[in-house]
């Protein structure tokens, strides 16, 4: 293990600066500092790979930025990110490089580690796919009666999930619309049976996506679907009705899927990071081969910007360590992902698979408790709908909330001026949180007195504006890749393993143990008072059932 990959970050010594600028800084608001800096916008804007990232409404000044360059410079954040890149077992709990960027490598490139050409392997694996997508989408691949795949159900969970059920939204305008696209992913089994309602199975293709191959609720989902097929064409229909997304081929054998019909990846793509590797098969035939190699290069525009630009301009380098900044100087505990574009619905919850399992930590890489403030919980909805929700705590609780606003400045599908009205608002709601409105303006609205106090907006409540163009396949790969490595920075700050989920482990663990006991009320119980009972009533309720 490298000893700067440990390492404490509240003893470098930016660490005790950026405190001082804090206290400092709690006395100012966002008014003043825009009234400072009058082209405090712009001088704020960084843009990359088609995205325009405004930090202007973040409580930050030069000072700070300053400092928290030079905090990053201190733990390493810049050699981390090259031994990242380079293949390095950054992973260092589970011993595993991180190579996720290997994964949108444009064609032609090489990219060796340990020997062997990943980016060949990769291309290899996206040639498999393409191959499978296009006769999917033109009906070459045909089901058990020769009907063709018109409904496509991925079954997987986590990052096997929310990944391809994100992107299958975001870019749902691009795909074949004569298709049908399910995602399920809960062991509840409502959700296996809606999404099968009203489905033909001679026309349904399922893909089992798993890393492991292992994980209880995709397995159980996945044999549901298989007796279903069966039930209706039998046997021998399974080779044609499913395919598995997995980097454990002998578990997909002994399910039943041929490896022929296997698409894989590797442990150096975490299950977060996997929507860009096979785990994307949905994807890349809701939309075809090509959009999914422009969503790739838009991936990689990303990265080759955090990869090269200086860090005074580098976006994912800025947005990461203003998160720092907020969750450990400004103690702000949550981050709210607002996107204006209905189609990023599952955006919000796609980012908190990425961004709370990777740092929501609290030891370090050696093992050490961290005494600081680690990940945020990140949350959130699409506006405008959110605003007519929980905006008013945004606007006047007690607690700060970060905000991430996402707008495009085009209509996919324009009606009316609907779009400007979408983006008024973006803009509307990200300048009240910052500028708020003052005792003094409210009164001088004519407001009466006594409401004088619910209409002060306090104001001085920070966002970043995300602004891009269109939400096309590339712009969703920037946006997406942005993130990651905002996440990988905070990660490499604090210090701690960004990459591994040990925190997951337990419950699965007991929830096996816990089965078998419920299901057999003879069996004696002995673990705490509470879930005893709740295991006895649940029986009692059940049974009535
Ligand atoms: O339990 C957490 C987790 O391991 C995630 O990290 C992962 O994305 C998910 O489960 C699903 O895992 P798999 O793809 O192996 O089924």
């Amino acid at each position: 293990m490298n000893s700067t990959q440990s390492n404490d970050p509240t003893l470098a010594p930016a660490w005790a600066r950026l405190s001082d600028l804090a206290i400092g800084l709690r006395a100012r608001e966002l008014r003043g500092l825009f009234a400072d800096e009058p082209d405090r916008g712009p001088a704020w804007t960084l843009e990359a790979a088609g995205l325009r990232a405004d930090f202007s409404k973040q409580r930050i000044t030069g000072d700070v930025m300053s400092a928290l360059l030079d905090l990053a410079r201190e733990q390493g954040v810049l050699a981390k990110r090259d031994a990242m890149f380079a293949g390095e077992h950054i992973n260092a709990t589970e011993d595993r490089a991180v190579l996720h960027t290997a994964l949108r490598l444009p064609p032609g490139a090489t990219r060796e580690v340990d020997g062997v050409d990943v980016a060949a392997e990769v291309r290899d694996v996206l040639e498999r796919m393409a191959d499978f997508a296009d006769r999917v989408r033109d009906g070459r691949w045909t089901g058990a009666t020769g009907e063709r795949m018109l409904n496509i159900v991925n079954i997987g969970i986590g990052g096997s999930d929310l990944g391809p059920a994100m992107a299958y939204e975001a870019l749902r305008f691009y795909s074949d619309r004569d298709m049908t696209f399910r995602f399920v992913s809960n062991v509840d089994p409502t959700d296996i049976t809606e999404a099968l309602r009203g489905l033909d199975p001679a026309q349904t293709l399922f893909i089992v996506a798993s890393k492991t191959f292992g994980t209880q609720e995709t397995l159980t989902n996945a044999k549901a679907a298989r007796d279903w097929i069966v039930d209706a064409l039998g046997e021998g229909a399974v080779e044609k009705h499913f395919v598995a997304v997995s980097t454990n081929a002998e578990r997909v054998t002994a399910f039943g899927i041929d490896v022929a019909n296997m698409f894989g990846f590797w442990d150096w793509v975490g299950g977060r990071y996997s929507m860009d590797s096979a785990i994307g098969l949905s994807t890349m035939i809701a939309i075809g081969p090509g959009r999914f190699r422009e969503m790739l290069d838009g991936f990689h525009a990303m990265d080759e910007h955090f990869l090269r630009a200086a860090p005074e301009s580098n976006i994912p380098l800025r947005m990461g360590l203003i998160a720092v900044w907020n969750r450990d100087f400004l103690d702000i505990p949550t981050n709210a992902v607002l996107p204006y574009a209905q189609f990023l619905s599952r955006f919000p919850a796609y980012l908190q698979q990425l961004t709370m399992e990777s740092n929501g930590k609290s030891v370090r890489i050696d093992g050490a408790p961290v005494d600081y403030n680690t990940g945020a919980i990140y949350w959130g909805e699409p506006g405008t709908n959110g605003q007519h929700s929980f905006y008013q705590l945004l606007h006047q609780g007690t607690e700060i909330v970060s905000c991430d606003f996402i707008l495009f400045a085009q209509a996919l599908e324009p009606v009316f001026d609907m779009q400007d009205m979408l983006a008024a608002n973006a803009l509307a709601q990200a300048a009240v949180l910052a500028f708020g409105r003052t005792a003094e303006e409210v009164r001088a609205d004519g407001t009466p007195e006594e409401l004088v106090p619910h209409k002060v907006m306090p104001g001085n409540r920070p966002s970043t504006f995300i602004l891009a163009a269109r939400l096309e396949p590339h712009a969703l790969g920037a946006l997406i890749a942005m993130y990651e490595h905002s996440v990988f920075v905070q990660g490499a700050v604090w210090g701690i393993d960004s990459f591994d989920q040990w925190g997951v482990e337990l419950g699965k663990a007991m929830a096996n143990s816990i089965l078998p006991d419920l299901q057999d009320a003879d069996r004696p119980l002995d673990r705490d008072s509470s879930t005893d009972a709740l295991i006895r009533a649940y029986q009692a309720l059940h049974a009535q059932g």
